[in-house]
């Protein structure tokens, strides 16, 4: 078989076959393709696409390129969450310990951030002395004691996807639904769960701009995951708004404390809520979702979830007063109130912009090596649907610099207001299984 002939095969739209996806996959890993001929073929697939069956069949490959985590001996159904990214998106440090705290063992594994989405790793790390790399044998160790521990990917965990993932980043060829859904797929499959709960976001701050563009990329990995026998399901929702009030790492972290107190932006704790209803079916917890709801409920009311958070904290090295007191977490310098120039209900809140804002602030990463500045972020006083007067805060910035005129006005551009009403959004849309 020859590389070449397989591209022109993609290229003039004809389908693959196991073994052909089999020769770029493994050949690609092992180093017998090159970067270029590589490119080429996914380029192919950019513009003719993958048949489903082809799809499920490189998602397979992609798969088995690494280890497969076998937890086996985490007693229980366990449930893997995944969201496509957003900004000030904590869903994972209150979803995990809400979820844990209903017996349901979560064994997460979570990446870093970069440019305006932020990483569940960088929010955890700015708790002093967490530790996101631990054995294999200890994390299975600590889900079984507190169901919950979150830590870094596995570098073993397909490597194809890494290769290609870093590929696509530099060739225009990240948004295309099938090599999106196999990249992501690959990873959820091969990190041994048994059930996975997909977030899938659409708008600003998303992957996939539109509601329609991400109900079909969430449908194809729905079907990749039936294909393997899991349970997958994907709550659909909204991201034209960065997910509760707080951009940036400590303060996501704080939000994420408050919201397990039940004191948290309702935006959160919906999509917490629902999600984890789904959580709990796919973990055969109940079958009613009424009684789903009534047990998250009742994890927030009598703080058993805020104690699983405290309690992985402490398993992964991190000091738990943090968690308890607050207000230990390091201040940014100097918070500086952002006042509107302008009066009318908010209309658009540029989720994306305001995270390249944060990363700006040293909150996030321009490249991958970048060292990142726990405290400082964005705190936003006026969301979509809100009323605003001129004068009236916008948002505050905390720093530890001076604010320019440049990101003030990013951030003064982020805001669209019209004078008639808004409705606020809903956040999750749609669950699909
Ligand atoms: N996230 C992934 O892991 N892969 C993609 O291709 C896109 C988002």
């Amino acid at each position: 078989m020859r590389m070449v002939d397989l591209i022109e095969k993609k290229k003039d739209g004809l389908e693959h076959n196991e073994e052909e996806l089999h020769f770029i996959i493994d050949g690609y890993v092992k180093g017998h393709i090159p970067d270029y001929q590589m490119s080429a073929w996914m380029m192919a697939i950019c513009f003719q696409g993958l048949t489903m069956q082809e799809t499920i069949l490189l998602t397979k490959e992609m798969m088995y390129s690494g280890e497969i985590l076998d937890l086996s001996s985490i007693h229980g159904i366990k449930v893997d969450k995944h969201s496509t990214g957003g900004v000030g998106d904590k869903t994972s440090l209150v979803l995990g310990p809400m979820v844990a705290a209903c017996g349901v063992p979560v064994a997460k594994m979570s990446g870093r951030g970069l440019g305006h989405t932020g990483g569940t790793l960088d929010k955890l790390e700015s708790i002093p002395g967490f530790c996101i790399q631990i054995e294999k044998d200890d994390f299975i160790k600590q889900v079984n004691e507190c169901h919950f521990s979150i830590i870094g990917q596995n570098e073993h965990l397909v490597p194809a996807d890494k290769k290609m993932y870093a590929l696509r980043d530099v060739t225009g060829t990240v948004a295309c639904i099938p090599l999106i859904a196999s990249s992501i797929m690959s990873k959820k499959l091969a990190a041994g769960s048994d059930a996975i709960l997909l977030d899938v976001k659409y708008g600003n701050g998303a992957f996939m701009k539109t509601k329609e563009e991400a109900k079909k990329l969430a449908q194809v990995m729905i079907d990749i995951g039936h294909s393997l026998g899991k349970d997958t399901r994907v709550t659909l929702s909204n991201m034209s708004q960065p997910l509760g009030n707080a951009i940036g790492n400590s303060l996501e972290v704080k939000e994420a404390i408050l919201t397990l107190l039940g004191k948290g932006p309702d935006d959160l704790f919906q999509l917490c809520l629902q999600s984890g209803i789904q959580m709990l079916l796919q973990a055969q917890k109940t079958k009613s979702l009424q009684e789903a709801r009534q047990m998250l409920m009742k994890v927030i009311e009598d703080q058993s979830a805020f104690h699983v958070l405290c309690q992985m904290v402490k398993s992964q090295g991190g000091n738990e007063k943090y968690i308890q007191h607050p207000e230990l977490f390091e201040n940014a310098k100097e918070i500086i109130p952002v006042y509107s120039i302008e009066q009318g209900y908010v209309k658009d809140l540029k989720a994306r912009d305001l995270g390249l804002v944060s990363m700006k602030l040293g909150g996030g990463r321009a490249s991958i090596d970048d060292v990142i500045d726990y405290s400082v972020g964005l705190i936003l006083n006026k969301k979509i649907g809100d009323y605003v007067q001129k004068g009236e805060v916008l948002l505050y910035v905390h720093t530890n610099h001076e604010l320019s005129s440049e990101l003030k006005d990013e951030i003064l551009k982020a805001y669209v207001f019209q004078n008639e009403y808004v409705e606020k959004p809903t956040l999750i849309d749609e669950v699909l299984q």
